[in-house]
């Protein structure tokens, strides 16, 4: 077991001006569970393969443990990688399968056989040792893939987009048994995947990327909580965070007919940046529902929207999705004369109709406030 770090890590592609990786820092504790997640493109494939060995870094360095792999070959490296196409040899067993690496490294018949024997058991693929992979399950064939990664006992595991080939279902087992094994292993892993959900639900701690550039590491709930600029707050979250720009005013912003407040300090930042705005963010699930009701006025135009005694921003509501446990409304708000989209939870028990109209409004303390110019955060 080890550390990984991740030190001003860069690759700039041959060919390429643009780093796809950006002076990668992070640190990764022992043992500790570490999700790379972001858009396609965005350089987590790069990253994983950096400190596998498999691209070269053209700055910076990374360490396993106290050992600068920076440029060591992969072989030394300690690793063990599962990708997403874990093709494996078809004229193989799984035995045989999960034991080639030992058999190439020289390892012993008998002590390669404990081995597997010992991974198919934590995997629960005992009875399949002696079939081939064409007689297997897609997530048999993937917990094959895991066990010749843990057959080799290394320092570090590598996965990059394990689970993709599985279906939605099979996807949301095997990444809780993957967790678990690896809570259960303790090897520090270093996970990509491009599903905000899988990041949130599988890692100790997530790194969100973006055009190369780590833009926040943290606990799942952190990041949730606190998303420290606009990309991660619209990035991390389903159905995602609700984002607007306001105009600054007197002691916090208009949310149609109810002013939210705002940490004076974060104006204060704001305004200090230069910007006469701010963006809004919150959550589907952080609104309240003020009232309920087709017909509050607000039918009667625009000219007459400021006497509107109702409180609140009033939503139309256009499409409800009701999942069974939650029900989602899509719908649109007036923002300063600019109409915007908007989604927001309400009871699945007491659902809007088509075509009518709620009013909102955040609750207290689950807003955040971002800078229009830099989108980075400004409330605590
Ligand atoms: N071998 C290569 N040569 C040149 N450019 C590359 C190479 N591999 C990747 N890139 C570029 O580097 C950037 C990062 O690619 P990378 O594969 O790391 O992204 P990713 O986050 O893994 O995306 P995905 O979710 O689609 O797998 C992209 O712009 C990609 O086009
Ligand atoms: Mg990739």
């Amino acid at each position: 077991m080890a550390t990984v770090t991740y030190e001003k890590a860069t690759r700039v592609y041959p060919g390429s001006e643009v780093p796809a990786v950006d002076q990668l820092d992070i640190q990764i504790e022992d043992g500790e569970f570490l999700v790379l997640v972001g858009p396609s493109g965005c350089g987590k494939s790069t990253s994983l393969r950096m400190l596998a060995g498999l691209e070269d870094v053209n700055g910076g360095s990374i360490h396993i443990g106290d050992r600068d792999v920076t440029h060591l070959p992969p072989k030394d490296r300690d690793i063990a990688m599962v990708f997403q196409n874990y093709a494996l040899y078809p004229h193989m067993t799984v035995a045989q399968n999960m034991g080639f690496a030992l058999k190439i490294a020289g390892v012993n018949k008998t002590d390669i056989r404990t081995k597997v024997e010992e991974a198919a058991k934590i995997l629960d693929l005992t009875e399949y040792l002696d079939r081939k992979p064409k007689a297997l399950s897609g997530g048999q064939r993937q917990r094959v893939a895991m066990g010749r990664a843990i057959v080799r006992e290394p320092q570090v595991f590598l996965m990059d987009e394990p689970l993709s080939n599985l279906d939605a279902k099979l996807r949301v087992q095997t990444r809780t048994q993957i967790a678990g094994l690896q809570r259960r292993l303790g090897v520090t892993t270093v996970y990509v995947t491009h599903d905000q959900v899988e990041a949130m639900t599988m890692g100790d701690r997530v790194a969100v990327l973006k055009d190369g550039l780590l833009q926040q590491v943290d606990t799942p709930r952190n990041m949730y909580d606190q998303p420290a600029n606009l990309f991660v707050a619209g990035f991390i979250g389903s159905p995602a965070m609700n984002l607007v720009e306001v105009p600054i005013t007197d002691g916090g912003v208009k949310f149609g007919n109810s002013v939210v407040p705002i940490e004076r300090a974060a104006l204060t930042e704001a305004q200090g940046k230069g910007d006469t705005t701010v963006v809004v963010g919150c959550r589907p699930e952080h609104f309240a529902v003020v009232t309920g009701d087709g017909d509050n006025g607000a039918a009667s135009g625009l000219a007459k929207a400021d006497e509107k005694k109702e409180a609140g921003l009033a939503v139309t509501v256009n499409v409800v999705e009701e999942t069974g446990a939650d029900a989602y409304v899509y719908g649109t708000a007036e923002f300063g004369g600019e109409v915007r989209d908007l989604v927001i939870r309400v009871d699945s028990r007491d659902v809007p109709e088509k075509g009518a109209k709620v009013n909102v409004v955040p609750r207290p303390g689950e807003t955040h406030v971002f800078a229009t110019g830099s989108g980075e955060r400004l409330s605590d």
